[in-house]
């Protein structure tokens, strides 16, 4: 496909049922991991201006930086600690409407007030990587949110891994 996002809706849900068709024909076919992480970091930015936007992939027994779009973030992270190691160990999406009030928030940057971390699964059921996404706003992210993201991260499982 040509590699231009075509957005014409205003609403959020209407965004994501729009993007998410294209970011699956965009990694369709396409073989290389870094390369579709990449795009979909700078598809989700492009459509809704995200503060940050990356994946956390996992490396042994740590989670790594992968692909992003935002500020410099930390390297690496733990099972266990922070929303995204919490995500990781737990196995689920973890919507965060203050990070302030979130035990052991991992502060990558002091900007960053909401976050939404959803886990990616291999075809075993173990979390290969998880896609964060943060705010420079109070309680930026619901539902929808949660509902569209973990569709492309079933996205992810099935074309990238
Ligand atoms: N806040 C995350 C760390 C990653 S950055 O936000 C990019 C956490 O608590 O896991």
């Amino acid at each position: 496909m040509a590699e231009t996002l075509y957005l014409s809706a205003t609403n959020k849900a209407g965004k994501y049922q729009e993007l998410l068709p294209q970011l699956e024909a965009l990694v369709t076919g396409e073989p290389d991991l870094t390369a579709n992480l990449a795009n979909i970091t700078a598809g989700l930015r492009e459509a809704f201006g995200f503060f940050w936007v990356g994946f956390y992939l996992v490396k042994n027994d740590q989670l790594v930086l992968g692909p992003f779009q935002g500020p410099i973030a930390c390297t690496r992270i733990a099972l266990g600690k922070g929303v995204c190691g919490t995500a990781w160990a737990e196995k689920r999406t973890q919507l965060v409407p203050d990070v302030d009030a979130f035990p052991g928030h991992i502060a990558c940057s002091s900007a960053s007030k909401s976050e939404i971390v959803v886990p990616v699964f291999d075809k075993t059921g173990a979390v290969a990587m998880v896609l964060d996404v943060d705010s420079d706003q109070l309680a930026d992210f619901d539902l929808i949110d949660l509902q569209y993201l973990e569709q492309l991260a079933q996205i992810i499982q099935k074309h990238c891994l």
